[in-house]
């Protein structure tokens, strides 16, 4: 595109990088992909020990602060988040003024920005402690507002919180609980739960990420922040694969369907839905994981019968000429959709199981922006294409 300057004295290249893909917006320890490799790691740690050793509030608490905790630290972390799990009674009725076939996306994005309206001294951004507060809230209130938005659809009432449960134990409770005393989980489902709430924790500069920092940028509260990340991720292109992968599934029907499906995809007719990735040309290693998982829901839940199809298509797809070519392996959509299904969540829920895990990467590459000293307010060059100088006629001359 040749030199564009600022001004007349100071030129400078211009490169025209529409989204983003050769450009980087800003420097980030939180989160390293190599897609080649198909390697994910958390704050250096890789993303296979993470889902073996450890649970979601360590990893949010490593993904935040930049090291694991110790004992007390964990301790102090887990005892602050379990109760500040509760929300205003107002936010409530805000989520119950909602209409009965509200997407949960759409109340979970409002509540979070109604949020800030209740703790205005999220204003002040610059104090760590009061930026600790509202982190310890955000990553505590996600799974009450998603169960919420979930019960809303039901017609249902909403069930509130219970501090003696895991965080995980505790979602599920809000989830599902009917009418007895206490609701007990199955420690499989519990435990699949945390996993594919590690595997969604961060992705590094994803487009929720960058609408996160984007807004972040502008050092407004982090409740609105937060909300934005929240609504890109509501879009299909972003959160809406694994509710798709479901969908083919269901039409694919039969195994014995699977070989003139995978014809259709190679001439063109429609795509692989959970194959491929911008990033991964390798098998996505949430997927490896995941896969494991499902056994074990699958062990409580009975087997999924869309999981044969599953298996077989990965099978055909890893073996053929087209996909290994195009260096298209499973994503972590591939999976998780048949796990969601198999917990009893209906498709609009899976977006809000993908954000209620994924508050920890947002806050944690907002408090990254914040301290960032470089960090400048997010605002694109742009190539502009329209008119100049026009000459404005008036109403009465042109009409
Ligand atoms: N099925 C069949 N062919 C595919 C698929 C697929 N799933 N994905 C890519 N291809 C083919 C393309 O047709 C293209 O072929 P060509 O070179 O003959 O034209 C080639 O592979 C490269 O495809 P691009 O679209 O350029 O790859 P890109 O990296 O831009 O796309 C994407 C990545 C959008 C994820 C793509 O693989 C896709 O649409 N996958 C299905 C949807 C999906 O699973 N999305 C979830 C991603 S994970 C997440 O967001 C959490």
């Amino acid at each position: 595109l040749g030199k564009i300057g600022k001004t007349e004295d100071e030129p400078g290249l211009v490169s025209y990088d529409p989204g983003f893909t050769n450009t980087a917006s800003t420097r980030s320890s939180v989160t390293f992909i190599d897609g080649e490799k198909g390697i994910l790691e958390y704050r250096g740690y890789p993303i296979e020990q993470l889902a073996e050793h450890s649970n979601y509030l360590e990893v949010a608490y490593l993904l935040i602060n930049g090291e694991l905790p110790t004992k007390e630290q964990y301790d102090a972390w887990e005892h602050e988040i379990t109760f500040h799990t509760f929300v205003h009674e107002n936010i409530k009725s805000l989520m119950q003024g909602f209409r009965y076939d509200a997407h949960p996306m759409g109340m979970l994005l409002s509540g979070v920005g109604g949020l800030s309206t209740f703790y205005p001294e999220a204003r002040n951004i610059s104090d760590p402690e009061v930026r600790h507060l509202q982190i310890v809230r955000m990553i505590a209130k996600m799974p009450t507002l998603g169960a919420w938005a979930f019960r809303h659809a039901q017609g249902k009432p909403y069930v509130y919180p219970d501090n003696d449960l895991s965080y995980a134990e505790n979602f599920l409770a809000m989830l599902f609980k009917m009418s007895e005393p206490k609701f007990e989980a199955d420690p499989r489902l519990a435990k699949a739960l945390e996993i594919l709430f590690i595997l969604h924790a961060d992705h590094e500069q994803n487009a929720s990420a960058n609408a996160v920092r984007s807004v972040g940028s502008t050092q407004v509260d982090p409740y609105s922040s937060l909300s934005a990340g929240i609504a890109a991720l509501y879009g299909p292109l972003h959160g809406g694969a694994n509710e798709a992968v479901l969908r083919m599934l269901r039409r694919i029907g039969d195994v014995s369907n699977v070989p003139a499906f995978i014809e259709g995809v190679k001439a063109g007719d429609e795509r692989l839905m959970g194959f491929g990735h911008r990033v991964y040309k390798n098998y996505d290693p949430r997927a490896t994981i995941i896969k494991k998982a499902c056994d074990d829901v699958f062990e409580v839940t009975g087997v999924n019968p869309l999981l044969k199809i599953a298996v077989e298509l990965e099978k055909i797809a890893l073996e053929d000429e087209y996909f290994v070519k195009r260096k298209l392996y499973p994503n972590v959509d591939f999976y998780s959709g048949l796990i969601y299904e198999a917990l009893q969540f209906p498709p609009e829920m899976f977006t809000v199981l993908f954000a209620i895990p994924r508050t920890a990467g947002w806050l944690a590459q907002w408090v990254e922006l914040v301290d960032d000293k470089e960090q400048k307010i997010a605002r694109p060059k742009q190539i502009y294409t329209g008119g100049r100088q026009l000459t404005f006629t008036p109403r009465e001359q042109r009409w």
